[in-house]
């Protein structure tokens, strides 16, 4: 199952796509790919706070200061972190209500972190046993992106850096 999972998205990123087409791509393979999930989405970081990226699930936070919510210490500490329980995790940012186990994986590219990707569960617990899976296809989609494109004209726009 790990092993075509893996190949399956080797596959799918392969293309010479810009990042926003790679993270939409992204975000809909993890969110089809695996059972019990509500959203699956990308922050961003601009310079100075996390801006929403491509995603599944329902709407979500636009921006998320580094210093707020999973997302924001997940960056700024450039860790994974596994919540099992959003409920019992100070400062966790609730975006949708459904929302009960979340996990978020730092973006590093050539030691560089830009963003987070950050999966949520309706289930307690769901990321105890596919931690590592998540983590490694994280790793594999940030292998697949320039990093001189994180900041491509659509993001730029977006931020407002132009
Ligand atoms: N729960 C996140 C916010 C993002 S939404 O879950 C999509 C957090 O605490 O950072």
């Amino acid at each position: 199952m790990t092993g075509i999972i893996i190949n399956q998205l080797e596959a799918l990123l392969e293309s010479d796509s810009r990042l926003i087409t790679k993270a939409s791509q992204f975000s809909s393979f993890i969110f089809n790919s695996f059972e019990n999930i509500n959203w699956a989405g990308f922050y961003f970081f601009d310079g100075i706070k996390l801006i929403l990226g491509p995603f599944q699930g329902n709407t979500a936070c636009e921006m998320i200061e580094i210093s707020n919510g999973v997302c924001g210490k997940a960056f700024s500490k450039a860790m994974v972190i596994n919540v099992p329980d959003v409920n019992v995790f100070p400062g966790h940012i609730s975006c949708d209500c459904n929302s009960r186990s979340e996990l978020v994986i730092p973006l590093i590219k050539e030691g560089k972190i830009f963003g987070v990707f950050d999966i949520d569960s309706p289930i307690c617990g769901r990321f105890s046993s596919e931690e590592k899976l998540f983590t490694v296809l994280v790793e594999i989609f940030s292998s697949h992106v320039e990093y001189s494109d994180r900041f491509s004209p659509v993001f730029a726009a977006i931020t407002g850096d132009v």
